[in-house]
């Protein structure tokens, strides 16, 4: 990654540009709101990580630990469901680098800093939903899908994993 990029935890004070980053970086409908952003930094805060160029946030990463669930009902409910302090599955909830920053290295950063965070949480794997497009991205990550795409609130997510 470029050194021009700084990687930090983020914190409640940065929630408009976190949300700046998600209103950029997904189409309308997969845009999460303030509210569970602001929920999210809440429950784990020592797993938000975002990148800054400058003053600006210019890409965010979210993950905490959730019991072994595995299909996309199951890891469907609020993150207050999922989280699970004991948990062993490490669940890489956001990743979001804004529009005209992507292709540069930060999403893959911001990546393998939620892989250290887990491993430094002692979790076992590190799992994620993702659409289908994304299968060569998270493949190169080093993740293997453990669940096809399937249709999922009108959106084809399939679900990753990867071993620690
Ligand atoms: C997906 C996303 C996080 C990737 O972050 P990024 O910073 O754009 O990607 P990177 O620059 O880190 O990509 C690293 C490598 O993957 C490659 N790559 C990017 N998109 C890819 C894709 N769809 N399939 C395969 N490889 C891909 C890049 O070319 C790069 O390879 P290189 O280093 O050999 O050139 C980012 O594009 C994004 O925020 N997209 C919109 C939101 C989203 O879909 N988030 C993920 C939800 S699960």
């Amino acid at each position: 990654m470029s050194s021009s990029f700084q990687l930090r935890a983020a914190t409640p004070e940065d929630l408009r540009g976190l949300l700046a980053v998600e209103q950029s970086a997904f189409p309308r409908e997969r845009w999460a709101t303030r509210e569970s952003l602001a929920r999210r930094l809440e429950l784990f805060p020592g797993g938000s990580v975002l990148a800054e160029a400058g003053a600006e946030i210019v890409a965010f990463s979210n993950g905490f630990p959730i019991r072994d669930l595995k299909t996309q009902s199951e890891l469907d409910p609020g993150d207050e469901h999922l989280f699970s302090p004991e948990g062993k599955v490490w669940l890489l909830r956001n990743l979001a680098v804004k529009q005209s920053m992507q292709g540069q290295g930060l999403g893959r950063e911001l990546a393998r800093e939620q892989i250290r965070l887990a491993q430094a949480a002692g979790v076992r794997c590190v799992r994620l939903t993702a659409p289908p497009e994304l299968s060569g991205w998270y493949t190169g990550l080093g993740f293997t899908m453990i669940r096809s795409p399937e249709a999922f609130h009108g959106l084809a997510q399939a679900v990753w994993e990867q071993a620690l």
